[in-house]
């Protein structure tokens, strides 16, 4: 069996590469087809975050509530005479390397939102209470939380995971509490916005067994993804604030699921960016998870920074040596 001589030589050379340049790009696709779909998720927040803002913010005329907080008692840790929603819990989270430090340093401000709920549940998860508790009541979820790159993955993870099951407040531990939490508990959902959008979930209040919630767990599976092994993007795609609002936006009816926010001039007077004080809280850390988790994200990034160059280059290189083969083999008779 000999390899036929195609009559054309510059033909065939032609279509050799044209199919090898279809070869490639279609391979850089797929390669990047995860990297696409974030891309596309990263694009399209801004875009349809806004639609029926109207329903989802706090607002005295939808909701009759006073977003300043100056008509509530700072004692207040009920709705009533409306109902509570939200059950009277609060939640912190410090795991990873430096928890010890963390926890001893925020300790008084921690207890200023215990303080100013007497009576409430406190929980402070640990690495190994949240190992336990996920292993209960998420045995299908173990395998991937406990392989997250990233601390601060496992932690956001945790958050919601607690908020559905347990339902209440979920609090980062540099949130000094100015005031009760009690006003806010008539409703399903309550985060506070986040500028330019999306909403933070440095503090978060929920019911028990949320819908959304359970869609913030539900689809952690589905955007555990890595971005070029970058450490940001992976965070705030597969875990972070990017991924829940992004699901948030998606819901199908958002007027539940109340974002927390000023008005006009002062639409920020809620948000927790850097060392604010909002009407609820003193943020003492400098942002929420850029200060405490950024650390050990950029030292943990940089041993994998290698490996996208490396992949890449064997990729190609695969690529070509298969289609090598396979035209090869297709030429002979
Ligand atoms: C707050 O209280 C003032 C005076 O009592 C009242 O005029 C105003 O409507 C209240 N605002 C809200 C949002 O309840
Ligand atoms: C969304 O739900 C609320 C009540 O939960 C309801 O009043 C509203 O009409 C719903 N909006 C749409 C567009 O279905």
């Amino acid at each position: 069996m000999g390899v036929i001589t195609l009559p054309n030589r510059v033909h065939r050379t032609h279509t050799h590469l044209v199919a090898c340049c279809f070869a490639l790009a279609l391979l850089g696709l797929w390669c990047a087809r995860s990297l696409l779909a974030e891309v596309w998720t990263l694009a399209a927040l801004p875009l349809i975050w806004w639609n029926n803002a109207d329903q989802f913010l706090i607002s005295a005329r939808v909701d009759d509530f006073d977003i300043t907080f100056a008509n509530y008692s700072i004692h207040q840790v009920s709705a009533a005479p409306l109902d509570d929603r939200i059950p009277p819990v609060i939640h912190h989270v410090a795991m990873g390397a430096g928890a010890a430090d963390h926890t001893n340093r925020w300790k008084d401000v921690r207890q200023s939102c215990i303080d100013m709920h007497p009576e409430w549940e406190a929980y402070l998860w640990t690495d190994e209470t949240a190992d336990t508790f996920v292993a209960n009541y998420y045995p299908e979820l173990y395998a991937m939380w406990r392989g997250y790159r990233y601390p601060i993955q496992k932690i956001d993870a945790l958050r919601y995971m607690v908020l559905y099951h347990y339902g209440g407040v979920i609090l980062d531990m540099d949130l000094q509490c100015k005031r009760a939490l009690g006003p806010l508990r008539r409703f399903d959902f309550v985060a506070p916005a986040a500028h330019p959008t999306g909403f933070s979930v440095g503090f978060m209040m929920a019911s028990k067994k949320n819908e959304f919630v359970g869609a913030l767990v539900r689809d952690l599976q589905r955007y555990n993804k890595h971005w070029l092994w970058l450490p940001y993007p992976t965070v705030m795609f597969s875990t972070g604030c990017h991924y829940a609002s992004m699901i948030h936006a998606y819901q199908r009816n958002r007027s539940e699921l109340k974002i927390l926010a000023g008005t006009g001039d002062n639409f920020k007077l809620h948000s927790l960016n850097g060392r604010v004080s909002t009407p609820i809280f003193d943020h003492l850390g400098s942002s929420s998870w850029h200060s405490y988790d950024a650390a050990m994200i950029v030292k943990l990034g940089k041993s994998k920074s290698w490996r996208t160059p490396v992949l890449l280059v064997a990729g190609v290189g695969i690529a070509f040596f298969v289609m090598k083969k396979t035209r090869r083999r297709r030429l002979r008779v």
